[in-house]
């Protein structure tokens, strides 16, 4: 459970971007996307309206189409899933480090075979996924970042080694926009492209269109979508932005809080190579726990905490029905794991009680 973390300058940053009349996808869009790519050192950022259009549209750089099939994770929302299948392809699904959450490049090379064009590596609730030994496999990797913004594998931000990476801004992350997302890529060639697809296959933008003193003709190449974001969201992006570390160095600290209070549990933690922002805090339970998970979970609602089922898993899911998969360990994660609360301004004493009452459950 994650709380956003808004205050009045994110308000008056919408109000000013409301009176400028510049609504749509405009210059704060522009300036937001340039500073959210320069935090994760990326090349070039395409906001875009969520993650899950960004992962469609990084799908697409990369060439997936009708037959092809995606090695991604069951053991993550959705929306990675449902992308690869936007593009007419097929998801495969691999399975997941224990400690981590995230495929290795063990699990990925078993889920590869000939129709196989592309791997999504999530950064599972914002632990770093081991993005290096996984593109060593030589197959196109996209990194589906969307709980990762400000997470760090060796020794620099994640995204920065991505060849594409894709983020989201919805509430249940660090920094929000309301909904938003954005592409972040190496290759100013695949951005120019993105930046078409996200409107409508447009060959020149609104914006440049408005800013051009001569009568520009625009051309539709190919067919495009709308998922812009507006310099609504934007402006309160760019108010977020600012406060992603202080929201991280919160967020370490109360980890490191609960670890220390539950030394019996596996936990979320950083992995050798890197540093999560917990954007969510799981905790494993062990076979022999003196409560079940669903049960845990019943109790912690009863005392009026709001404690979240661990991970989903996409093929245990009916619109997953039907797909054949040995994921042992994405099973045991999902099936005993759960995910604490953990917002900004939580109290030592909030925290205290989560885990007095995880003690007490029988
Ligand atoms: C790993 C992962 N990918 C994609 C998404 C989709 O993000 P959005 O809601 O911005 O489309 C989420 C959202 O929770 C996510 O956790």
């Amino acid at each position: 459970m994650i709380r956003p973390v808004l205050g009045d300058e994110e308000a008056a940053a919408a109000a000013e971007a409301v009176r400028s009349g510049w609504v749509a996808q405009g210059p704060r869009v522009a300036e937001f996307e340039r500073a959210f790519a320069g935090r994760v050192g990326a090349g070039h950022g395409v906001a875009t309206s969520s993650c899950t259009t960004a992962l469609h549209l990084a799908l697409l750089l990369v060439g997936v189409g009708a037959g092809d099939e995606v090695v991604v994770p069951s053991l993550s929302f959705i929306a990675t899933a449902n992308a690869v299948r936007y593009c007419g392809a097929t998801p495969v699904f691999a399975d997941v480090d224990a400690a981590t959450g995230n495929v290795t490049a063990k699990t990925v090379e078993t889920a590869i075979t000939a129709r196989t064009r592309a791997v999504i590596a999530v950064d599972q609730a914002g632990v770093p996924c081991d993005l290096d030994e996984i593109t060593a496999l030589g197959v196109p990797v996209i990194e589906d970042a969307a709980c990762a913004a400000g997470s760090t594998y060796r020794g620099g931000p994640v995204g920065a080694g991505a060849e594409i990476a894709a983020w989201s801004f919805h509430p249940r992350k660090l920094i929000t926009t309301g909904e938003g997302g954005m592409l972040t890529t190496r290759s100013g060639d695949r951005a120019r492209r993105a930046r078409r697809l996200r409107e409508h296959g447009m060959s020149v933008s609104a914006a440049e269109r408005h800013a051009s003193r001569t009568a520009i003709v625009e051309e539709y190449s190919e067919t495009g979508f709308n998922y812009r974001m507006t310099d609504i969201q934007a402006a309160i992006g760019l108010v977020q932005l600012k406060r992603l570390d202080e929201i991280i160095a919160r967020r370490r600290a109360l980890a490191a809080r609960y670890q220390e209070l539950l030394p019996g549990y596996e936990t979320a933690r950083d992995p050798a190579y890197g540093e999560t922002n917990y954007q969510s805090f799981w905790i494993v339970l062990p076979d022999d726990h003196p409560i079940g998970r669903d049960a845990l979970l019943a109790r912690l609602a009863e005392e009026g905490i709001s404690a979240r089922r661990g991970i989903m898993a996409a093929h245990l899911e009916p619109a997953y029905a039907g797909t054949t998969a040995d994921l042992p360990v994405t099973e045991r994660l999902t099936r005993r794991s759960l995910i604490l609360p953990l917002f900004h301004e939580m109290t030592h004493a909030e925290q205290d009680r989560v885990v007095s009452v995880i003690a007490e459950a029988r």
